[in-house]
C-alpha cells in the first residue's frame, strides 16, 4: 500500500552528503514543495509533490496541514535515561566551586545515582524510562541509544537492562541498549578494577548475552573510572564474544579515543578535551566520533571538539548524553544549536550529526537519511525555512513526527 505525504515547504532527504569531514549548507539537497512516497514503513521516493502524486496515482495521500520542513527522524545516539532520583545538589554543589571530580571523590556524582536506581524496581524504571521515551519522541526522535550503568552489580544491572527492553517494547521510538557495568568500580565491590571488570565478564556478559538484553558495552575510561590499558583488556574480551564497542573518553584527560580506535569501537564519546592527534587517529579509523554538548551546559565544561573532528575529515555525530548528572536538560536540538553557535558548524554538519552520522555510530545503515529503501521516519518542523531550527535552539517543537510512514502526535 502506498502512501504519499506532503507537500512539504522543504525536504532535506540528507542523501549523498560526504560520509566523512565538514559539510557546507550549499552542498544540502532541498526539495521544495516535496513529497515522500512510502511503502511497507520505507521510502521509495522523495521528490516534487505534484510530480509525485501524478505518477503515483494509486497512493493514500495524507495532505500535512501547514508550511512544514521535514528531515529524517532524529537519532539521539547516546543517553543514561534509565535512571531515578535527581542529581540537582550536584548542579548547585558544582556551581558553587566543587568540581565533578570532587563531588564524584566526596560520594555525589554517578553513585548517588546507583543508589537511587537500585532502589527503584524494574517496573518503576522502565516506567520512568517510558516517559522520557515519550519526551523524546515529541521532540523527534525516532531512535535512542540507551545505557546502564547505574546497577553496578550483576543483579542491579540486569535489572536496568531489563527495565530498559521493557521501555523499549511497544513504543514507537526505538531503542538500542547498550551495557555500561564498566562505568565506574562500585564503592561496594570489594577488590580492584581489574577484578570488577572480570566479574562483569564471567558473570554478567553471559545472561547479557542469553537474554539478548544488550549487543553493545560501553566503558569510562577517567581518572575516576577505568584506565586505558583496564578498558583495551575488557573491550577486547568483549569484541571476541562478538558485541560492538563504545567508549566514554577524552571528557576529562585523554587516553579514550586511542583505546576506541585500537579496539574497533563504534564510537568515541565525549571529546572535550581531544587534539590534534585524537582527531587524526579517528580520522584515519572507521571509529565516530559523537559530542555531547548536553555535558558542557550541564556540567559548564568545554565542549567536544566538533569543529576539529570534522575538519580532521571525521564524521562527526551529536547526542545529548541525557542523564541525572552531568547532562540533565536532554533536548537535542536545543543542544546542537548551541553547539553551532560555539563550534562553528554549519546546519548540514549538525543535520548529518543527528542523523546518518549518529545512525552509523549505533551501526545502522537503514537510517538517518531519506533515500529509497530507508525506514519512513520523519520529524517535520513548522517553519518555511530549514535554518530556523537550529536558529530557534530549541523553542522550535516539531509539528509532526512519522515513524516507519506513520504520524505519531
Ligand atoms: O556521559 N561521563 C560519564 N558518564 C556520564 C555521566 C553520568 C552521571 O554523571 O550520572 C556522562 O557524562
Ligand atoms: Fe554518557
Amino acid at each position: 500500500m502506498l502512501h504519499l505525504i506532503g507537500p512539504f515547504t522543504q525536504i532535506l532527504p540528507l542523501t549523498d552528503l560526504p560520509t566523512r569531514g565538514s559539510i557546507a549548507d550549499d552542498e544540502l539537497v532541498i526539495v521544495e514543495n516535496g513529497g515522500i512516497v512510502v511503502e511497507d514503513g520505507k521510502v521509495v521516493e522523495v521528490g516534487n509533490f505534484t510530480t509525485l502524486r501524478e505518477k503515483y496515482e494509486s497512493a493514500t495521500v495524507q495532505v500535512v496541514g501547514q508550511a512544514m520542513v521535514a528531515l529524517p527522524g532524529l537519532i539521539d545516539a547516546h543517553t543514561h535515561i534509565c535512571f531515578a532520583g535527581s542529581r540537582a545538589m550536584d548542579f548547585a554543589a558544582r556551581n558553587a566551586g566543587k568540581s565533578y571530580l570532587e563531588i564524584a571523590a566526596a560520594g555525589g556524582g554517578i553513585w548517588s545515582t546507583v543508589q537511587h536506581t537500585r532502589a527503584a524496581s524494574e517496573e518503576k524504571l522502565a516506567k520512568l524510562t517510558r516517559k522520557r521515551l515519550d519526551v523524546l519522541l515529541r521532540r523527534g526522535i525516532t531512535t535512542v541509544e540507551i545505557k546502564s550503568g547505574y546497577g553496578l552489580s550483576v543483579e542491579q544491572e540486569l535489572k536496568q537492562l531489563r527495565a530498559i527492553q521493557k521501555a523499549g517494547q511497544g513504543h514507537v521510538v526505538d531503542v538500542v541498549s547498550t551495557c555500561l557495568a564498566a562505568h565506574m568500580k562500585p564503592r561496594d565491590f570489594d577488590g580492584e578494577a581489574e577484578a570488577y571488570l572480570e566479574h562483569i565478564l564471567q558473570d554478567l556478559v553471559p545472561i547479557v548475552e542469553a537474554e539478548q538484553l544488550a549487543q553493545r558495552f560501553d566503558i569510562f575510561i577517567e581518572q575516576s573510572a577505568f584506565t586505558p590499558d583496564q578498558a583495551i583488556s575488557y573491550l577486547t574480551k568483549l569484541k571476541e564474544r562478538g558485541f560492538t564497542l563504545t567508549v566514554h573518553g577524552d571528557q576529562f584527560t585523554v587516553g579514550g579515543s586511542a583505546v576506541a580506535v585500537e579496539c574497533g569501537a563504534l564510537s568515541v564519546d565525549h571529546l572535550e578535551v581531544s587534539g590534534e592527534e585524537e582527531a587524526a587517529l579517528l580520522a584515519q579509523s572507521d571509529t565516530i566520533p559523537v559530542v555531547l554538548p548536553g555535558a558542557t551546559i550541564g556540567l559548564g565544561c568545554p565542549w567536544g571538539k566538533a569543529r576539529l573532528m570534522l575538519d580532521a575529515g571525521c564524521a562527526l555525530a551529536i547526542a545529548s548524553d541525557w542523564n541525572p548528572g552531568s547532562a540533565p536538560q536532554g533536548n537535542l536540538i536545543a543542544q546542537a544549536g548551541q553547539l553551532a553557535a560555539f563550534e562553528k558548524l554549519s546546519t548540514a554538519e549538525v543535520f548529518a550529526g543527528l542523523t546518518e552520522r549518529a545512525a552509523r555510530a549505533l551501526g545502522f545503515s537503514d537510517r538517518g537519511t531519506l533515500g529509497g529503501g530507508q525506514i519512513a521516519d520523519i520529524v517535520a518542523f513548522p517553519t518555511t525555512d530549514y535554518r530556523e531550527i537550529l536558529y530557534q535552539q530549541g523553542s522550535l517543537g516539531p509539528s509532526q513526527v512519522w515513524k516507519a510512514g506513520a504520524p505519531q502526535l
